[in-house]
């Protein structure tokens, strides 16, 4: 079996790890940093193009961990109240606060907030309670 790739950008001060395999295409270092992550440069991560502590900052922030500061450990947050449940059948289903980022890159917080798994909603990615209706032909 063949070694996962790992890359490192390093600006002289804090050094960018990589790890392609872990991106789930979020697109967040993209919009964060466009000057140091942006797909139409070579190399696509140029981290002389912002300080460390905004670097480290964007790491942080990537939720699949394929980026990551070397040496850095972050401190997992306590959302130990927010709630998320499967529902059989239905949505997911979060408790206790969320910030959702829509497509239209605004962001809206929620208490509670049920996101559709069945692809039926009128609201989506919103349910609205079509999933507990019978299929139509
Ligand atoms: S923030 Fe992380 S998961 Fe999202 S695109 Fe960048 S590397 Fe991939
Ligand atoms: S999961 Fe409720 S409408 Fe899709």
């Amino acid at each position: 079996m063949s070694e996962p790739l790992v890359k490192e950008y390093s600006n002289g001060e804090v050094t960018i790890v990589w790890k392609p395999d872990l991106c789930i295409h979020s697109g967040i270092c993209l919009r964060g940093l466009p000057k140091v992550f942006n797909l139409k440069q070579r190399p696509w991560v140029q981290p002389e193009k912002a300080n460390s502590d905004q670097i480290v900052a964007l790491v942080r922030e990537c939720p699949s961990k394929a980026l990551s500061v070397k040496g850095v450990r972050f401190k997992e947050k306590d959302n130990s109240d927010v709630k998320v449940t499967l529902i059989p059948g239905g949505p997911i289903l979060i408790k206790g606060g969320a910030t959702v980022t829509e497509r239209n890159h605004k962001q809206v917080h929620r208490e509670t907030v049920a996101f559709c798994r069945c692809k039926r909603s009128r609201k989506f990615p919103y349910c609205d309670g079509t999933h507990a209706q019978p299929k139509e032909d």
